[in-house]
């Protein structure tokens, strides 16, 4: 059977699913008692040992612990092991990152190591890769996301669950934990929304200040897969409830990501999300702390006094992260795996429906007057009806006037109108006088931007072609569209060129396929 693991990447958590990690979890089990025991058999069976396989770390953005524990852990391959000088290669002279690792991946390179302020980048290589490696007959590499801007950090999701377990005892039923400190920034606590799947009960308290509260997203993800959550504003107001985590995961305030308003009250913030000596005798006797760490010299949010005592988990996590990544490693590099027999299958971001349904309009044709009020005298030309239902008329007008730019009809006669439905609901309508024909990418416009619209195409007074509109459950391919979150590879800002795609929530939000970012129907087309 082939290896289920050579060539994947790992670019957000659930890259890998619940099965994919248990196995993981179990090889790094494997693999620490045989560290313990210097057991030379068992160490070179979890080795790559091969050194023409490359391994290149690219760390854009700092850290420790991350990229050295890749390092160790590319050693104990024994493998070619390199690193970019990013401060003075080509990114200087403004290379794209798809050249950039174009060109490294024609080294001889199997595996990349990314760390970056730019979200989604792995996603982004991951495709453009396979392509170059298509074109020049070489082997597609891996790319493993070692956090991206403050979307996510995979490897050390699956570092804190391995730690999580084996102080459970490796009892996947059940977990309850806090998540203490800065929600919004924290890329760690993002990768929790599916993460924390490995479990089968979740209760999440989240902790932490409005201001570095945990993005909405990511509180529907963690809904959505059954979690419990809690909500609180402070420590302190944590400490108040009777139902107190036994396992506290801190996350360090990210000043570098803050903006200056914020910045101001960071010691307020702070003190909000920092554990203090008196709150000892309220917490559950088998209580351990975890912090993905840093934390700051001067102000941390876990004190130092507290390293000596039994709430430190934190140690222990931090040591772990090298094991877990000899263990991914070697998956990817092929070394460990051939004893997974699961088919490798991943919950699909989208299901293919249909949007744009054609209405039969020749039991009405006959009708002079199929459309509402507003619209006559139209003769022959297309009205869009139903625009926005239930917004306010000031709303209503503004998208249709993006509407109007977006389908390129702003440059004729015709107008817009803002009516008030039978059910006491506003609604807009568009229409415009002249032969007009819809292409279905044009109908899949449309449907993107006024989901829930009607298409009245009108001749001679006769509707002859009518379409609804739901939203679609994938966008892509429209060239005036794009992810609002200037960090995401996909956003102009960046310069990379890269096509933006969403995906349709249940909730009827779009979320970008590169950096994980809602948005409303409203506000993807530029
Ligand atoms: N936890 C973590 O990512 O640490 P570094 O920033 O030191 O890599």
């Amino acid at each position: 059977m082939k290896n289920n693991f050579v060539g994947r990447s790992l670019c957000v958590i659930d890259d890998f699913n619940i099965e994919e990690r248990a196995y993981l979890f179990d090889k790094v089990k494997q693999l620490k008692v045989a560290m313990e025991k210097n057991n030379k058999d068992v160490l070179n069976s979890f080795r790559i040992d091969d050194p023409d396989f490359g391994i290149y770390e690219v760390f854009l953005e700092d850290s420790t612990r991350t990229k050295e524990s890749f390092k160790n852990a590319a050693k104990f391959h024994l493998t070619k092991v390199s690193e970019l000088a990013a401060s003075n290669s080509s990114f200087n002279k403004g290379e794209s990152f798809s050249d950039t690792f174009n060109t490294l991946a024609g080294y001889s390179n199997s595996i990349f190591i990314i760390r970056s302020k730019v979200e989604g980048v792995c996603a982004h290589l991951e495709n453009q890769c396979s392509q170059f490696a298509k074109r020049n007959n070489l082997i597609k590499p891996s790319f493993i996301n070692a956090g991206d801007g403050k979307h996510e950090h995979p490897t050390q999701e699956l570092l804190d669950e391995y730690t999580f377990l084996e102080d459970n005892d490796f009892n996947y039923d059940d977990i309850h934990i806090a998540l203490v400190g800065d929600l919004f920034h924290g890329r760690t606590v993002h990768s929790k929304a599916n993460g924390l799947k490995i479990f089968k009960n979740v209760t999440i308290d989240l902790v932490a200040p409005k201001e570095l509260s945990m993005p909405e997203i990511y509180i529907d993800v963690m809904k959505d897969n059954g979690f419990n959550v809690n909500i609180y504003s402070s420590i302190e107001e944590y400490l108040n409830n009777n139902k107190i985590a036994n396992k506290w995961y801190f996350t360090r305030p990210q000043l570098e990501r803050m903006g200056e308003q914020i910045l101001k009250r960071q010691n307020e913030l702070r003190a909000s999300i920092t554990f203090r000596k008196e709150f000892i005798e309220k917490l559950p006797e088998d209580t351990k702390f975890y912090h993905p760490l840093p934390r700051h010299k001067v102000t941390p949010t876990i004190p130092i006094f507290l390293d000596k005592t039994s709430l430190n988990g934190w140690e222990k996590q931090s040591i772990n992260g090298m094991f877990v990544r000899i263990v991914l490693l070697g998956m990817l590099g092929g070394s460990l795996g051939d004893d997974f027999n699961l088919k490798h299958e991943i919950k699909p971001k989208y299901i293919d429906e249909e949007y744009i349904f054609r209405v039969d309009t020749a039991a009405r044709s006959k009708k002079k007057k199929d459309y509402s009020e507003g619209v006559n005298p139209i003769n022959t030309g297309l009205v869009i009806d139903h625009i926005c239902k239930g917004d306010s008329p000031k709303e209503i007008r503004e998208h249709m006037a993006l509407i109007s730019r977006v389908m390129e009809i702003d440059d004729s006669k015709g107008g817009e109108w803002v009516s008030m439905g039978s059910d006491n609901k506003y609604k807009g309508i568009l229409f415009r006088p002249g032969n007009k024909n819809f292409s279905r990418k044009e109908l899949k416009r449309l449907a993107a931007i006024a989901p829930g619209c009607t298409l009245n195409i009108i001749k001679d007074n006769v509707v002859v072609e009518k379409y609804r509109t739901t939203m679609p459950p994938r966008i892509y391919n429209f060239e005036n569209m794009c992810c609002k979150n200037e960090a995401c590879i996909s956003n102009p800002a960046q310069g990379e060129s890269v096509e933006a795609m969403f995906f349709r929530t249940k909730d009827h939000k779009f979320i970008c396929n590169y950096c994980g970012k809602a948005h409303s129907f409203k506000n993807i087309f530029k």
